[in-house]
């Protein structure tokens, strides 16, 4: 975390009032939300990396954690893609323009954006987890000359399913990251990218990275881990250059609870993001 100690201790551990700025559809089940803290000087304090995460919660509903999907280079307003599965969701869903959520962090780990300058990346998401790399993508685009050649390959399982599908077409158009778009299936007939899962398109990158200097980074279903990490191992990817976010249930958010611990490790502190080579033995985390 960049924040002073005493600017960190505020961001963590308050509760925080945030304003909801605007609510959108990203698809059928899921809303893309964003949100700006109440307190402006909060707002100052508010430093996060791609890859950490917030604790929302609701009066007489409970708490939930979700993902940043803002990049901190763009400041005065955080944002998030958030799914309805269950309770707190579907109270999160009830809120319109102008309600308040009370929040608290940023958690985790993060992404280490400042190490992976001048590398070659590879960014793979699948469903959800664009959510999380779309901060990666936006904090890559707006220090575009830190990065050496970057590539993005995001799967759906069909162009409805696409979370942020107009923003990730746009960033295809505008070039700056080369961007790859899959479905698995394209029940429209009108869909002009890949057919096919994700994976299929990482082979073709081989030629095209220098292996010993590219760090891949995933986020995805628990499914889509194994193989493209096989992918990204023919391609003689480190594997301590393969970063992975890996969520778990969690409560606290900070260390307290254990209800994030897998294999020894509390996802909430050491996570969510993982390299591969720290977690290849843990049978439960992949
Ligand atoms: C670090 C982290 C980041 C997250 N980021 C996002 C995000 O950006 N967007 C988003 O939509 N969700 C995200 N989640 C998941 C989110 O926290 C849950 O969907 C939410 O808590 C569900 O609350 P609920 O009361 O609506 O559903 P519940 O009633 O609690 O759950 C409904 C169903 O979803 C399952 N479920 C709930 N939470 C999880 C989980 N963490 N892992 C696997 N299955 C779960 C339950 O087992 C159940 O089947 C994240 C979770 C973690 C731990
Ligand atoms: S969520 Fe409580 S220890 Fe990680």
């Amino acid at each position: 975390m960049t924040a002073s100690k005493d600017k960190e201790e505020i961001s963590t551990y308050k509760t925080q009032p945030a304003e909801i700025l605007a609510i959108r559809d990203l698809t059928d089940d899921t809303r893309y939300f964003k949100l700006r803290c109440k307190d402006i000087t909060m707002n100052k304090d508010f430093q996060y990396r791609p890859g950490q995460f917030v604790i929302f919660s609701l009066p007489g509903v409970g708490e939930a954690t979700f993902s940043l999907s803002s990049t901190p280079t763009r400041r005065d307003f955080i944002e998030f893609g958030i799914r309805k599965v269950g309770s707190f969701t579907e109270a999160l869903f009830k809120l319109k323009k102008g309600d308040t959520i009370d929040i608290r962090g940023p958690y985790g780990d993060g992404f280490e954006m400042e190490d992976l300058r001048g590398r070659d990346l590879i960014i793979v998401s699948g469903g959800l987890g664009a959510v999380p790399l779309r901060s990666v993508l936006l904090y890559i685009e707006d220090r575009r000359e830190e990065y050496n050649k970057v590539f993005f390959l995001n799967g759906a399982r069909s162009p409805k399913d696409m979370l942020y599908k107009r923003d990730f077409i746009a960033m295809n158009q505008r070039q700056i990251i080369d961007t790859h778009l899959a479905v698995d299936e394209d029940d429209t007939g009108e869909w002009p990218y890949n057919v096919g899962f994700v994976t299929q398109l990482i082979p073709k990158l081989g030629e095209l990275i220098d292996s010993e200097n590219t760090t891949a980074i995933i986020c995805g279903p628990p499914i889509m881990y194994k193989f493209v990490i096989q992918e990204l191992l023919k391609l003689n990817i480190p594997k301590d250059q393969i970063l992975m976010t890996l969520e778990r249930r969690m409560k606290c958010g900070q260390g307290h609870c254990g209800h994030c611990a897998v294999g020894g490790r509390y996802t909430c502190l050491e996570g969510p993001v993982f390299t591969y080579y720290d977690v290849q033995h843990i049978k439960e985390l992949i």
